[in-house]
């Protein structure tokens, strides 16, 4: 039923979310260079809310006081910015600089060519100000030192020197997808082979998909798929027709299909999942309304809060709606621990604007703290009369139970799978006339302390992101990864790890960006 219940989260997740373009800079937001107006920005209250990230600002060219004016601005937005280039900076925003000036100047202070930080023109500062988040990392934000020939994505037509990894752990993925006509198509026949209960060509299909995601141009020819990875034969095909006929019209039939059709209608209600989707379809039956009215079945408590909430916890979560919930879950886990800090994670901090549910993680900060949070949570929610399902599940979570050989879909840490009620804005109110509040499903996740780092990757997603980091853990490094630890089979010992960037450095591999991480 859990294991079930996984598959019916990811499916649900693939057709309810949409993934909007992010907003193009924004002119009137930032002052010309020319005025200046003083503007007052509060400082040393403002939350930080991008923690992964820390800005610095490049004096030379912008001068100091819109240097300090851009700072404080980002600073008013939950980013962090640095006065100074220091090991915590992670993005180097340069404006009006050339390449080669900026770069001798960044060497002249010491700044290595290794280090794994952006060096990015004013463009992806403009941009993340006027989205209120920081945007993904393109191509075209980056100053690349013109010494070194550093690529963040691959093109389609690069030299086989620079070629794609079969792993998406090694990839780049933002969620700037310029191959959706053909993405689209393969996630169709991913999802029909699921729906089949074929996992073989599900995963091809999916993989194929994935590396598409990852090119930073749109495929121009077939020809150019011959240098790419994990392209069998059947994913090829569908290129191929796309290429000539504009669609593909094996994902066409699929989409028309009724079987198909039935298995994603009832695998999106909360509870379903593909097996009992099939055996309701083998049954005859085909709507909502069919099954509803069926006296031999039974529903559980999960499909039927599934069914009674259908019509709000079907429509994507907004990114605002997201950020409210996140204030009422810290609220709320602030009354229990007052040190305990809320974080998001899932989709959402992989930069969509929406999701099919909002997932948090917990950090306690003293180890054992973890286990008391969610139920004191879930019973203030109650309290609050905002609480319309749970499923909470107590921590199974055994240190000496560690490294689990076969990956599980459910980790062991504390959690709850919850649907509560969101306060509607004033206006969307009116408009429904009906009730004032949206039930939303949203997850919590409280790992030990020093498990956090590996929990937060593990929730982080996506799922072939963490499929693939799992695989080339286990083939290439001889580490068995999960959601609670990384294990050295040579060594025979856990490695330990407070962010996720000393799990990347003990994979040896490149650190990848939560949006980045959209495989
Ligand atoms: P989601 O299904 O919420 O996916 O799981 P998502 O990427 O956030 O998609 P949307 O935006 O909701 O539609 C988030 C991540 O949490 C992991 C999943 O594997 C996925 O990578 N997860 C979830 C676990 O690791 N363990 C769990 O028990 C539940
Ligand atoms: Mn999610």
């Amino acid at each position: 039923m859990l294991t079930e219940n996984k598959k019916n989260k990811a499916s649900t997740a693939s057709a309810n979310a949409t993934d909007t373009e992010v907003p193009g800079p924004d002119a009137e937001m930032l002052p010309t260079r020319k005025r200046r107006p003083e503007v007052a920005f509060p400082r040393g209250h403002e939350e930080v809310k991008f923690g992964d990230l820390t800005l610095y600002l490049v004096e030379k060219r912008m001068g100091k006081s819109r240097r300090n004016f851009l700072s404080n601005l980002a600073r008013s937005k939950g980013f962090c910015v640095d006065d100074a280039l220091s090991g915590n900076v992670t993005h180097v925003v340069s404006e009006g600089n050339t390449a080669q000036d900026l770069w001798n100047w960044l060497e002249e202070q010491g700044f290595g060519e290794t280090r794994d930080t952006h060096v990015l023109n004013i463009s992806w500062f403009t941009e993340s100000m006027s989205a209120g988040r920081p945007v993904p990392v393109e191509l075209r934000h980056y100053i690349q030192n013109p010494a070194v020939d550093h690529r963040s994505c691959a093109h389609p037509s690069d030299k086989p020197e620079s070629a794609v990894s079969p792993y998406a752990c090694q990839r780049r993925t933002t969620l700037d997808n310029h191959n959706k006509i053909f993405t689209d198509a393969l996630e169709v026949l991913a999802e029909n082979m699921e729906f089949i209960g074929n996992r073989g060509p599900c995963l091809a299909f999916r993989r194929a998909a994935s590396v598409l995601k990852s090119l930073c141009a749109p495929l121009q020819h077939l020809e150019e798929t011959h240098r790419l990875p994990c392209l069998g034969e059947h994913s090829k095909a569908i290129l191929e027709e796309i290429f000539e006929c504009g669609s593909s019209s094996r994902a066409e039939d699929i989409l028309n299909d009724e079987r198909y059709r039935t298995m994603k209608l009832f695998s999106s209600v909360f509870g379903i999942g593909p097996k009992t989707a099939e055996s309701w379809y083998h049954r005859g039956l085909r709507t909502f309304e069919q099954v509803l009215s069926e006296p031999s079945i039974r529903l559980n408590r999960m499909q039927t809060a599934g069914f009674l909430f259908y019509e709000d916890i079907s429509k994507p979560v907004s990114r605002t709606e997201a950020s409210a919930l996140k204030i009422i879950v810290e609220e709320a886990v602030i009354c229990v621990n007052p040190h305990a800090t809320v974080h998001i994670t899932g989709g959402f901090r992989r930069g969509k604007e929406f999701g099919h549910d909002v997932d948090f993680i917990i950090k306690t900060p003293e180890p054992g703290q973890e286990d008391a949070v969610l139920p004191a949570v879930i019973q203030r929610f109650k309290t609050q009369n905002i609480l319309l399902y749970s499923d909470f599940q107590d921590s199974t979570f055994d240190l000496s139970q560690l490294p689990t050989h076969r990956f599980e879909a459910m980790d062991h840490f504390s959690k709850c799978f919850l649907i509560l009620k969101l306060k509607r804005e004033q206006e969307s109110c009116e408009r429904e006339a009906s009730r004032d509040w949206k039930a939303v499903r949203v997850d919590l996740v409280a790992p030990p302390l020093e498990r956090y780092a590996y929990a937060l990757l593990g929730w982080t997603g996506s799922t072939l992101f963490e499929r693939d980091l799992r695989r080339f853990a286990r083939l290439e490094r001889g580490k068995l990864l999960d959601n609670h630890a990384l294990y050295d089979k040579a060594t025979k010992t856990l490695l330990p790890a407070c962010t996720e960037e000393e799990i990347f450095a003990h994979l040896g591999l490149e650190y990848i960006e939560p949006w980045q991480r959209n495989a």
